[in-house]
């Protein structure tokens, strides 16, 4: 038994519901966050409703059909035979939930603002059927205060005494994915609600599928946790950005540098430059807390400075692009470049806010005849431009004027890019330094 459970005070029936596992769990959005959260739930034994807004992913989880790299279908398809997980639309199955788990999509508006739009949405569908007893938590990224000023509000104002009848936390999500070695299953869970008493339950259900829970005073600290988490990685991915190109004004490999450093057993943790940052996360979330900070005054340098040279990144990619084909004696004009992977990071087909776009789109201002292979992405719009993945084979490699590696896939077989290309540039350090190469190679 975990020890968030130990029945007692007035909530022993949710408690009771969480050990035996008869609470029923509704998971809003069925997206990368909250498809493995919702099948770790039915793995776990409890009955799962996954809801969500689009008909069409609906419809296909129904069939067994997974769009996540940490679900299988295979599993997909043997929870839905035993019942205890399926797919829906519906929103009245909100009434019957026991514990609803909001995982609802937290991007930015052209302004940079935050668009919190989805989770008011999804908030006030589950507001509107509040049934007491319900423990209700946000999973979404967002900035500090959402989960008292926005949420809180839209409960008590239909009947819901929190902490007594009704229960609100924010616990953020931090599933990589693609990453096999770290699953929701294995990644400890950051717990704060409104009350000790919101805290506890929401604690005594996570409990039952990851391996630790650790609790926090208040929603807020929960909320700030995670963007501190992804802020971090934000800062020190442009860190090893500008490292990397001081290093190369020295006349420097980066990576060998990084790695060096990196044989340090404490006090040092290795990131990696690359052609630009993507994904749902790390360009957006740092976004939410500098907007709240300039709501209270105050500017964050660090974010600035850090969103400002991961912003760079694509464009110098296309300076390095440019200045390796000059040194061929080629103009980027007409040259046929191939750039392999458009996905925002190796080994999964997500493509939001991935550097391609801006990197593509850039080669084609400048009159370039753009191809690209990308095992995860059949399909990719540039500027309206829609491009089909070529098969990365001997051909393609040989008549492109110029490979770029943008997302370092591990299906890329590197060798025989370096062998059968005539130029590179690698933005991932991908092609081995000592493999037989046709021609010369750029590495950021
Ligand atoms: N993707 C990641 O790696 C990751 C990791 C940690 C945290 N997060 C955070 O988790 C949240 C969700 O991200 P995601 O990557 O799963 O997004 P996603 O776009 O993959 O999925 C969101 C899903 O929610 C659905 N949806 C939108 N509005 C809805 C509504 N009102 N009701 C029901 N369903 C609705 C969408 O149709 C979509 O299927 C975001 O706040 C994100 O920042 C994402």
């Amino acid at each position: 038994m975990s020890s968030h459970l130990q029945a007692k005070g007035p909530n022993v029936t949710v408690v009771q519901k969480f050990l035996n596992k008869s609470a029923r769990i509704v998971v809003v959005g069925q997206g990368y966050v909250g498809l493995p959260l919702a099948v770790e739930f039915a793995r776990a034994g409890f009955p799962v409703t996954g809801l969500d807004t689009d008909p069409t992913r609906v419809a296909s989880l129904n069939l067994g059909r997974s769009h996540s790299p940490d679900v299988q279908s295979e599993d997909l398809s043997s929870l839905l035979g035993t019942g205890r997980y399926g797919a829906s639309c519906d929103f009245s199955a909100l009434e019957r939930g026991d514990a609803i788990i909001i995982c609802v999509p937290t991007p930015l508006r052209k302004s940079k603002d935050p668009d919190i739009s989805y989770v008011v949405a999804a908030a006030g569908e589950v507001a509107a059927r509040f049934r007491p007893g319900q423990l209700v938590v946000l999973e979404s990224t967002t900035y500090p205060g959402t989960t008292e000023e926005l949420l809180l509000p839209l409960f008590e104002a239909r009947g819901a005494r929190v902490g007594e009848n009704f229960f609100l936390a924010f616990s953020p999500e931090r599933i990589d994915p693609g990453n096999p070695a770290f699953k929701v299953k294995d990644i400890p869970k950051v717990v704060g609600g409104i009350t000790p008493e919101c805290t506890r339950l929401a604690a005594a259900l996570y409990g039952e599928i990851v391996p630790r829970v650790h609790t926090v005073s208040t929603p807020k600290v929960a909320e700030l946790a995670k963007l501190y988490e992804n802020v971090f990685r934000n800062v020190n991915i442009a860190l090893a950005n500008e490292f990397a190109i001081m290093c190369a004004r020295l006349g420097v490999d980066s990576r060998e540098v990084i790695d060096a450093a990196a044989s340090k057993p404490f006090g040092f943790m290795p990131f990696y430059p690359g052609p630009g940052i993507g994904g749902h996360c790390i360009p957006v979330d740092p976004l939410y807390l500098s907007w709240k900070m300039r709501l209270n005054g105050y500017e964050a340098q660090f974010i600035a400075l850090a969103d400002e040279i991961n912003r760079s990144m694509p464009g110098h990619t296309v300076t390095l692009v440019a200045d390796a084909l000059n040194d061929t004696g080629r103009p980027v004009k007409g040259a046929r470049i191939l750039v392999l992977g458009v996905a925002y990071k190796r080994g999964v087909g997500d493509t939001r806010e991935s550097p391609a776009h801006e990197i593509i789109a850039a080669l084609f201002r400048r009159g370039a005849e753009v191809s690209y292979a990308d095992p995860h992405v059949p399909t990719f719009t540039v500027g309206g431009v829609d491009l089909k993945t070529v098969e990365l084979g001997e051909q393609e490699l040989r008549a492109a004027d110029c490979v770029l590696i943008v997302t370092d896939h591990p299906e890329f077989d590197y060798e025989a890019v370096a062998h059968q290309a005539r130029l590179i540039v690698d933005t991932r350090h991908s092609i081995p330094p000592n493999a037989d190469r046709r021609g010369a190679l750029v590495r950021l």
